[in-house]
């Protein structure tokens, strides 16, 4: 029989689910993925979506037996400034009970002020490409701070800005749909700099208003990129090429303070140091080939890999090697999402325990490591994929809106409780095929 031992966590360590407010509130009607899925193209339109909007109650609630202490969400911005200049107390107050929810049911919220998602006057007047979005937004970071930062112990201020640049302005499979390198470019500057002014702005009002001093960063979207043929230069270039580029632009930038090429080489002003921890979202590998169709260099998938239902491999390595090369930014870590699309929960259970061993191998390397947050609390709506992948502790039937918690959802619960993972849970759910 293998030998498991069991993996401790540090103590405080955040123990959470992650979800967006598009993706499971429904009804977000004046932001550009509204429109995006009125023009056809996702498999499903969000509609209702879980409901989170009118049941959050219920979500916090299954999220505190679960033993979680605390929860990843978003603020919507199309719901509070639902036109320029204009804000909407109904919203606010809505978002304030919500963070009271969260704090009654004992949940640190981690707030995220930008999930994908553009109000529609936003996105119509020209969205990220245009460098007044910096100030835009940093009206709507101020509002928020203002009115609901008493409650907010940590924000991230935007998620996954490579995912946004990537998808919406090199491949155009998510708004606004554009293949267009010189706007990439342009989103990826002002992604960068709204960041670094909303993390400024954070702490200013913090100070400003007497509120406690909140923990700022961002949740980047990190891929462990691998050479298929580690031998050919060609092929080493190129994963050297996608890490420099998709994983480590924005963190270098803050980092040294410079806007890094190809999208500049200049110092920006309040860049450098603009977080005071990095929030990492994991899913997976990709293995390089050259290629000179961008679109190409996320396509290679080995033969034998285990994969969601997402299409991506399951590559649990590449998490403790991303976590320890992030080591040298001398920053606390949270994992701010890390999740599985599959029918089968079995596999789900496997994905996170995996997981967690080589994110506590990290931790014996001396990452800084204070917490995880898995994708996602319950099944919601995946973009373009719909309501069809289920990344869900918690299952969502679509019908009835019901919630049923996955044996995933007990085994998370059980490692929550202990802040550990046992080597009895190891043992069930691994057998013999270790991590
Ligand atoms: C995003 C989520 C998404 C998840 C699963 C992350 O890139 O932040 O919004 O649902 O991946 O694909």
């Amino acid at each position: 029989m293998d030998d498991f031992v069991e993996l401790v966590f540090p103590d405080g360590f955040l123990w959470g689910c992650a979800v967006a407010a598009h993706q499971v509130e429904g009804n977000n009607m004046n932001n550009n993925w509204w429109k995006w899925e009125q023009e056809g193209h996702t498999l499903d339109l969000s509609g209702v979506a879980c409901d989170h909007y009118n049941r959050y109650k219920e979500d916090f609630g299954i999220a505190r037996k679960l033993n979680l202490n605390s929860f990843r969400t978003s603020i919507e911005w199309s719901r509070v400034e639902p036109r320029e200049g204009v804000w909407s107390s109904k919203e606010v107050e809505h978002y304030r009970r919500v963070l009271q929810e969260m704090r009654r049911r004992g949940l640190t919220p981690i707030i995220t002020l930008h999930h994908f998602t553009d109000p529609l006057w936003f996105a119509e007047k020209g969205g990220w490409e245009k460098p007044e979005s910096v100030d835009i937004f940093d009206c709507f970071v101020r509002k928020i701070v203002e009115e609901l930062g008493d409650l907010i112990p940590f924000y991230t201020t935007i998620n996954e800005p490579m995912v946004y640049v990537v998808l919406g302005y090199v491949f155009g499979v998510f708004p606004p749909g554009e293949r267009d390198l010189l706007k990439a470019f342009s989103v990826a500057r002002n992604l960068l700099l709204a960041h670094a002014r909303a993390y400024r702005t954070i702490h200013e009002v913090c100070r400003e208003m007497g509120y406690p001093k909140p923990m700022v960063g961002f949740a980047h979207n990190m891929m462990m990129f691998e050479p298929l043929d580690p031998k050919d230069e060609r092929h080493v270039n190129e994963a050297n090429t996608s890490d420099a580029i998709y994983n480590r632009w924005f963190l270098e930038s803050i980092h040294t303070g410079v806007v890094q090429p190809p999208v500049g080489q200049e110092e920006a002003e309040g860049l450098k140091g603009a977080w005071d921890f990095i929030g990492l979202n994991y899913y997976t590998r990709s293995i390089c080939i050259p290629s000179p169709d961008p679109s190409r260099r996320f396509a290679v998938v080995p033969m034998d890999a285990e994969l969601t239902d997402m299409h991506y491999e399951v590559y649990p390595e590449g998490l403790y090697k991303l976590l320890v090369s992030l080591k040298k930014y001398g920053k606390p870590v949270y994992i701010t999402e890390n999740g599985i699309a599959t029918s089968s929960d079995r596999q789900r259970c496997r994905f996170i325990i995996r997981h967690l061993a080589e994110a506590h191998r990290a931790l014996r390397e001396r990452v800084d490591l204070r917490g995880y947050m898995y994708w996602s609390l319950i099944d919601n709506f995946e973009w373009n994929e719909g309501f069809s992948k289920r990344f869900g502790l918690v299952e969502v039937n679509y019908k009835n809106l019901k919630r049923t918690p996955r044996e995933s959802a007990y085994m998370y619960a059980e490692i929550a409780k202990r802040n550990a993972v046992t080597a009895e849970l190891a043992q069930k759910y691994l057998g013999r095929s270790k991590a």
